[in-house]
This record gives structure tokens, C-alpha cells and sequence, in this order.
């Protein structure tokens, strides 16, 4: 079922758990992940970046299949179709498209010009019944060309970004795309505490959640964190299991270089990792909570 996102997040955010944003690249990711969403019920967000948009053709390409899949699929949970880290054009194409959640990340403009680009479109996304998510301080590391410094949000922008009628809110707290490196210095708890003492019942949103060690997980979401997205780790168990099976030689067995067969592994080692970030997010179960 698709919906906006707002409603699942305010209830993540009053029930103490988080909902997962999984990122898509192609059909196998979409459709492995809704089917675990509606075997744990759990709702969850479909995350699109623009370089995975333009991969799949479009958003209008990637709307229809999302829209149809959960159709034929029979998905009754919670479903968001999201833009991840959109741009101000980005943002108009998508709910042009059809999207049902979009983010206009901001974060590299001027707090002003973040103000007054991310007011346009929270009017032009409610008005189209779009939940929308906006970004203070950028999330370090680089993803699908979106780079950024990694810098803590200061608290004081975190509420002027909030009282623009946002439904969630992104601010970096010392997270990464990717993986974390080595001497990787944490989560700022203290700064999440001060943004979430600003900010009120907002949702927050934690990006980068891959490599994030499951202790921090637990103290961002009892601190205010009521989505987080998750892309690497999944690219990560598709190519292992993808690998395994070359390396195997199982694609020079029969028909195993079938497609069919060929993504059947990696397709499946989504699954895993859609299922045991849920569980560890504390959304199973909640689809009607
Ligand atoms: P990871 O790739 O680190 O999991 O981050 C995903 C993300 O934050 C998408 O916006």
C-alpha cells in the first residue's frame, strides 16, 4: 500500500522504533525488499537517489514499477516511495512522477537558501500529499555523487529547518555513506540530544546506517531517531552472495547463467539484511500498529 511517510514516522517516533529506509537500484532490490516488509509486516521506505533514478531510466519508470509491484504483489503494509538526498529539481520531478515522500537535501546551501528553497517545497509537496524530509549538516562520505563533509548539525538550524513544516529531519551527527573507517570516532550522542531537545516529536532521520554497531542503533532510536536508511549493506550481501555463486560455478551448471538464477542468490542476501535491519530497527509487526 503506498502512502506518504508521515504517518509510519509519527508513529515510529511515539512508539520508540525506527522504520528502515532501503535503497533501490533495480527490480530484484525492490521486490526483495517489499516482500520482506510484508513477511515481518513491517512498514518501510523505498529510497531512490537521482544516480539510481537515472540508472533505472527515470522516476516516472521507477514510480510505475513501484506502484504496479506493490499491486501485483499484493503489499499490504505501509509502503513509501522516497527521493533520497534530492535536488530543488529533483524534488518537482518527482512529485510530478508520482513518488509518495521526497528529501531536498539543502545541506550545502547557505542555512537561508536552505530556508527558503526547503519552505517552496514543503508547500509543493503537501499540496500534492507528499511527506518530505530536509537536511542540516551534511552526512559525510559519498553517495551516488552526492559528497559531503560529515559535519555535526548545529541544533539552533535543526529547529528553524523543523518549523518549516518538514515531516522528518535529517542532521549529521557524525554519520557516513558507506563504510566506516577504522578510526571512526562514533555517533554524537550529544548532538542528537541537543537537535531532539530542539526539535520536539519531529522524526529524525539517521543516514549511513550501514556498519552503524548495533548499540549506538539502539540509543539514536531512544534518542529520537525514527527512520534510517540503508544502502551500502545491501549492495554489500548482493555482490557476496552474486560472487559465491560465480566462483562456485554454478552459472556453468546447466542453466545457471539464467538470469533468473544468476540474481536468485544476491536477491536473497537482500532479504537477510532487509530482515535483520528490521528487526533490529523494532518495526516488525507494527504495518497496523
Ligand atoms: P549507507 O549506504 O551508508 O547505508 O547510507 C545510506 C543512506 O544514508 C542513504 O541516504
Amino acid at each position: 500500500m503506498l502512502v506518504s511517510a508521515k504517518e509510519m514516522l509519527d508513529k515510529a517516533k511515539a512508539g520508540h522504533y525506527a522504520v528502515g529506509q532501503f535503497n533501490i537500484n533495480n527490480l530484484e532490490w525492490t521486490k526483495s525488499i517489499l516482500l520482506v516488509a510484508q513477511e515481518l509486516q513491517s512498514p518501510v521506505i523505498l529510497g531512490m537517489s537521482e544516480g539510481a533514478a537515472k540508472y533505472m531510466v527515470g522516476p516516472k519508470t521507477v514510480a510505475a514499477m513501484v506502484k504496479a509491484m506493490d499491486e501485483e504483489l499484493g503489499i499490504t503494509v505501509p509502503v513509501a516511495l522516497h527521493l533520497d538526498h534530492g535536488s530543488y529539481e529533483g524534488c518537482k520531478k518527482c512529485i510530478e512522477a508520482g513518488f509518495t515522500s521526497i528529501m531536498f537535501d539543502g545541506s550545502h546551501y547557505s542555512i537561508e537558501e536552505n530556508v527558503a528553497k526547503t519552505t517552496e517545497l514543503v508547500a509543493a509537496a503537501h499540496a500534492a500529499g507528499l511527506s518530505i524530509e530536509a537536511e542540516v549538516g551534511s552526512i559525510g562520505g559519498e553517495e551516488d555523487g552526492v559528497v559531503g563533509a560529515g559535519e555535526c548539525a548545529d541544533p539552533n538550524e535543526c529547529k528553524a529547518i523543523a518549523d518549516l513544516g518538514v515531516d522528518m529531519l535529517a542532521a549529521g551527527i557524525g554519520n557516513i555513506h558507506g563504510k566506516y573507517p577504522a578510526n571512526w570516532a562514533g555517533l554524537s550522542f550529544e548532538t542528537l540530544d541537543a537537535i531532539q531537545e530542539k526539535t520536539g516529536d519531529m522524526p529524525l532521520v539517521l543516514h549511513g546506517g550501514t556498519g552503524i554497531p548495533e548499540d549506538m542503533i539502539k540509543k539514536a532510536i531512544d534518542l529520537g531517531v525514527a527512520k534510517i536508511n540503508v544502502n551500502t549493506e545491501c549492495q554489500l550481501a548482493f555482490a557476496e552472495a552474486t560472487r559465491k555463486y560465480i566462483e562456485a560455478g554454478k552459472d556453468l551448471e546447466g542453466k545457471g547463467f539464467d538470469p533468473r538464477k544468476l540474481l536468485a542468490p544476491g536477491a536473497e542476501g537482500i532479504k537477510a539484511t532487509v530482515r535483520e535491519k528490521i528487526a533490529l530497527f523494532g518495526s516488525a509487526g507494527k504495518a497496523n500498529a
